[in-house]
């Protein structure tokens, strides 16, 4: 089997990344720093935990596959360039307009706009939720407001889905404690919403396949191995899903829940020769 080295934005031991490199009981390296203990003559897999830059110590390798392309992980980075390449596959995703006149006409026609600062934030950073008949900020990138019942995190790794969460609301006490408010637009942790499983949550969890193939066809559209895709769905009262589209793709997914980390612990030691 190759020697596997996880390739990180940073080498500090901590953070999902580092649980990755753990779990695969594999060195952890940034651009500029080598691979400890790696051989050069020696076969390689590079486990790329979402960095977009190619590694300063490449040319020094003779042979490596690489799990999730530098390349690859710049259209995810970039919010405008994942739905272009979404659009280009037909993959289903938020409508989204970087014309700030087109924005301001969704606005006038009575529809809420997300206006997005930054295009490559995470964790709810330059997110503008803009009311409508008001003025649309300048921002990089708008998207229609999609009216959702329903958030997963779906896990796909080579064209299988290897594991589901679904957001839910954090307890009330957790909320308290931690001083967030809850907001109900923007589904993030800071407003009081958490990753649940089908083994967590059974009450509250539910899952459909249609979520599952939007999924694997948006990391198929972006070339990824793997990737944590973030699907928003409308259900009806009576518990059908009726339609999902991608909202965001995670290529440095949160590892923090024990049964995500193994499935792709499992699905990496699975993939390699
Ligand atoms: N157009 C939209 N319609 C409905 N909800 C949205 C829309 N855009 C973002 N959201 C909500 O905001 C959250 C954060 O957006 P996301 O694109 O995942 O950004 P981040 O990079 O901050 O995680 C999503 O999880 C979702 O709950
Ligand atoms: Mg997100």
């Amino acid at each position: 089997m190759n020697k596997i080295v996880v390739y990180r934005t940073t080498t500090k031991p901590k953070g999902s990344g580092h649980r990755l490199a753990q779990a695969l009981n594999a060195p952890s390296c940034a651009s500029g720093i080598l691979p400890k203990n790696t051989g050069f003559d020696e076969p390689i897999t590079i486990v790329n935990y979402g960095y977009s830059a190619i590694p300063q110590w490449l040319s020094m390798m003779d042979e490596y596959e690489v799990i999730n392309h530098w390349d690859a992980i710049r259209l995810s980075v970039d919010k405008r360039l994942t739905f272009q390449a979404l659009n280009d596959n037909d993959v289903p995703c938020l409508e989204y307009t970087v014309s700030k006149d087109t924005a301001q006409s969704w606005c006038d026609d009575g529809y809420h706009v997300i206006a997005r600062t930054e295009v490559a934030a995470s964790k709810g950073k330059g997110i503008v939720v803009v009311e409508p008949y008001t003025s649309v900020p300048e921002a990089e990138l708008y998207t229609a407001w999609y009216d959702k019942t329903d958030e997963h995190r779906v896990h796909v790794f080579r064209g299988e889905v290897i594991a589901v969460q679904q957001k839910v609301p954090m307890h009330e006490d957790y909320l308290e404690e931690k001083n967030f408010t809850y907001n109900d637009d923007i589904c993030n942790y800071h407003n009081g919403w958490i990753f649940a499983s089908k083994h967590s949550h059974p009450d509250m969890f539910r899952y459909d396949k249609k979520i599952g193939t939007v999924a694997i066809n948006a990391t198929k559209a972006l070339g990824l191995d793997y990737c944590g895709v973030d699907v928003l769905s409308i259900w009806t009262g009576t518990g059908k899903c009726k339609e999902a589209v991608v909202c965001e793709s995670n290529t440095a997914p949160a590892l923090g829940t024990p049964f995500v980390l193994e499935a792709y612990t499992k699905a990496i030691l699975e993939s390699i020769k």
